[in-house]
């Protein structure tokens, strides 16, 4: 089987879905391994690099040409579409429900397609978890982010002339990305405070030091087989009385809420933004999903009653490095998955194939 790397066309992105050891990897499993001129240039893997690691380097024609796989991190760009094949494999993110028409598009080459964010959170598909590799450095490139803009230091410093008291973090929503917005505020000396709709997050997030802010509620009404459910007017309520003591003491907020396939909920209002302090900054991560704060904008930083609001998209593409190399070994975990053999083995009594399948033969499964 042979796997074709090309370049990621979205704007801004630099990650690429394959890295060069991850290359070497799949050679070493009998895999041939071919790429566009450039895949990797904007994570910083050279072409030199991955003919080191026994790549192909070609044009993006002969890569559609000759793979039996194309792997992506985005899903496929309106100038990729010509070039896919009858028969021909796509392994990347899709968004199937978002993407209809491109679906439609993809499924009329007669592909199979599989959806790299649609991979079951299960135990057995961990490794191959995109959406944890990258939150977890989202959530820590946010609070970089935010700490950047805010113009105060998150230690407390004794210095001689006089001391400063440690910056104060609020964290809403302890997901993959919360945690480690909490863990990384830690580290940099900050005062951390967190809360979630899940009672069960409280102990986790105490164990990275933070403290818990717990709205009293039934398990069973805010959540359901380990996933948030969507909060009640009720719960929002009680939420606000119980966090905006902290969030108007805050010095940076970092917003994760999200329930899957929900729009992400409004926790944070105008009104509670006027409140807050002269210089606070907010980072809304849920801002692609229609945002946690009510005034955030995608790609857009914006000032209003003396707070920053960022609302940052691809977080991960800012990372590209590691982000690449995470999401090329869930890639690779995926793929060696699938394949048995060299021959391409759907199971589809699998969860983690009935999972992200999209695309069969040109049939569609799920848009
Ligand atoms: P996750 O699903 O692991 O965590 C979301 C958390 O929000 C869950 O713990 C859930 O219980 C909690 N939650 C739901 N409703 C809530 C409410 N009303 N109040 C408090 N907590 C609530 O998701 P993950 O992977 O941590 O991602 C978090 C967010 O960051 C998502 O919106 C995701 O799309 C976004 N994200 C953004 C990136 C960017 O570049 N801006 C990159 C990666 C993730």
């Amino acid at each position: 089987m042979k796997i074709g790397i090309i370049k990621e066309l979205r704007p801004g992105e630099k990650r690429v879905a394959v890295t060069p050891q991850v290359a070497k990897d799949f050679i070493a499993r009998g895999f041939e391994v071919v790429a566009e001129h450039h895949a990797g240039l904007d994570s910083h893997f050279q072409d030199k690099d991955y003919e080191e690691a026994g790549v192909k380097i070609t044009d993006k024609a002969s890569v559609f040409r000759e793979a039996d796989i194309i792997v992506k991190v985005n899903p496929p760009a309106e100038d990729d579409l010509p070039y896919f094949r009858e028969g021909q494999i796509f392994i990347g993110l899709l968004f199937p429900y978002n993407n209809t028409e491109l679906i439609k598009q993809m499924a009329e080459k007669k592909i199979t397609a599989f959806a790299m964010e649609l991979i079951p959170r299960i135990s057995r598909a961990q490794n191959m978890d995109v959406l944890s590799s990258q939150s977890n450095l989202a959530g820590y490139k946010a609070v970089i982010i935010g700490a950047d803009a805010l113009e105060k230091i998150f230690p407390l410093m004794m210095t001689a002339a006089g001391t400063i008291r440690p910056a104060r973090v609020l964290i809403y929503g302890v997901g993959v990305a919360g945690l480690q917005a909490i863990a990384t505020a830690k580290r940099l000396g900050a005062v951390v405070e967190a809360t979630d709709i899940r009672p069960e997050t409280k102990e986790e997030a105490e164990s990275l030091g933070a403290k818990f802010l717990q709205v009293e509620a039934d398990t069973k009404d805010v959540s359901e087989g380990g996933y948030a459910k969507e909060a009640s007017e009720e719960f929002l309520r009680k939420q606000r009385e119980l966090v905006d003591n902290s969030l108007f003491q805050a010095d940076l907020v970092i917003t994760t809420a999200l329930v899957m396939g929900r729009k992400a909920p409004r926790l944070i209002t105008e009104e509670q933004i006027k409140q807050m302090k002269h210089g606070a900054v907010i980072v809304d991560m849920a801002v692609e999903q229609g945002g946690n704060v009510e005034l955030s904008q995608p790609d857009k930083i914006i000032e209003k009653h003396g707070v920053k609001i960022i609302g940052k998209t691809n977080l991960p593409s800012l990372l590209a490095v590691n982000a690449s190399e995470l999401y090329a070994k869930n890639m690779f975990n995926f793929v060696t998955f699938l394949v048995k053999d060299g021959q391409l083995n759907i199971d589809k009594e699998d969860e983690i194939i009935e999972g992200t399948l999209v695309i069969e033969n040109g049939n569609i499964l799920k848009s």
